[in-house]
């Protein structure tokens, strides 16, 4: 995983827009984040997790024959962000591909390395998930209801054949329904409006996420137990057999309310928001790397995965570690 090392606390953002930690902390669980400095990127932070991730698995860039990244926030318009991150790799003519899933990108991104390392297509798959939200975030008081939950980092994988059954990745269920899309996105600038991007559309704060709260807090906490339901269904699991519960990071009290529902005790699921806020397709390799480091995930662990996302998107993946 790679984060900026600014970090930005509640306290900060109190000072640029009328909000409080404690409204922050009591809604959302989240009491940091890190931000970029100007000129950081996404590519860079995702090159920096790629890294550590090729290196822990005993292998080099000029081994991995695919780059898929993740993003809602690619660092440019096209091309899209993997190319940037070959580059910063010193790796040479392997494909790039750019998904756009947002929360749900990482487990998307598995499902897609997953079906070609079945087929035989590729062998080292490099899966990055990275994001800068600072630099398109409404910081005053206009904003404060989506700013104050994001953050930036990324995190990074390597997947490979699997050679026994006691390390590998069971299954990955993938869902989306676009027919209440704009409950939360960021509409300028876009292809459909000409001019792409106007005076006018930024004075209306139009370039900024926007988000109907209370419906995607509704649709997290209903489409999040599903997804872990129908994954625990196809692999014929009970609630005891998983190890570790691993949920995308967006709110604290969403990822509380999913465990709740479907009696998952505390000690198996790991959240780490409250250091980072939402880092979108990043959140979910970044809290798994750090419960492998904490000790909570260890070799042969059965993990479940579990994300939702604007689109309206969603998704759970089933690993044994
Ligand atoms: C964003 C979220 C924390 C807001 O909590 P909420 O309880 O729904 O709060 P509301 O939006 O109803 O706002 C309540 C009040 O707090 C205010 N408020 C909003 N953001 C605020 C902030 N950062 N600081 C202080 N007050 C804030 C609102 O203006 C509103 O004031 P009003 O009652 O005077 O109109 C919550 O809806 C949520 O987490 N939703 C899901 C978000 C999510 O997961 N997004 C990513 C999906 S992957």
């Amino acid at each position: 995983m790679a984060v900026p090392s600014r970090v930005v606390t509640n306290h900060d953002l109190a000072a640029k827009m009328e909000t409080s930690h404690e409204w922050i902390v009591e809604r959302t669980g989240i009491e940091e984040r890190h931000w970029v400095e100007p000129g950081e990127g996404g590519a860079e932070l995702g090159a920096r997790a790629a890294k550590e991730a090729i290196a822990r698995a005993g292998l080099t860039a000029q081994d991995i024959d695919l780059i898929i990244y993740a993003t809602l926030s690619p660092d440019f318009n096209f091309p899209g962000t993997g190319v940037f991150v070959q580059r910063l790799l010193g790796i040479k003519e392997i494909p790039c591909i750019d998904i756009r899933q947002q929360c749900t990108g990482f487990i998307y991104g598995l499902s897609i390395a997953d079906a070609y390392i079945r087929i035989g297509s590729y062998k080292h798959v490099l899966l990055i998930g990275s994001e800068v939200h600072s630099t398109g975030l409404d910081v005053s008081t206009a904003g404060r209801d989506v700013t104050v939950l994001f953050g930036d980092g990324a995190g990074a994988v390597v997947l490979g054949r699997a050679t026994d059954d006691q390390h590998l990745l069971l299954s990955t269920h993938i869902h989306a329904d676009g027919s209440e899309a704009e409950i939360l996105w960021t509409e300028y600038p876009a292809s459909t409006r000409h001019p792409r991007m106007s005076v006018e559309a930024m004075d209306e704060r139009r370039h900024y996420p926007k988000m109907e709260g209370k419906r995607v807090f509704k649709h997290a906490v209903t489409r999040m137990p599903q997804a872990i339901m129908e994954g625990m269904v196809a692999n014929g699991l009970k609630l005891e057999d998983i190890d570790m519960m691993i949920p995308h990071q967006a709110n604290l009290r969403i990822n509380q309310m999913v465990a709740k529902m479907i009696g998952m005790p505390e000690h198996k699921t790991h959240n780490n928001i409250q250091k980072y806020g939402n880092t979108t397709a990043a959140s979910i390799p970044i809290c798994m790397h750090e419960a492998i480091e904490l000790g909570k995930i260890k070799p042969g662990d059965l993990v479940c995965l579990v994300a939702f996302g604007a689109g309206l998107t969603w998704g759970s993946a089933f690993l044994r570690y």
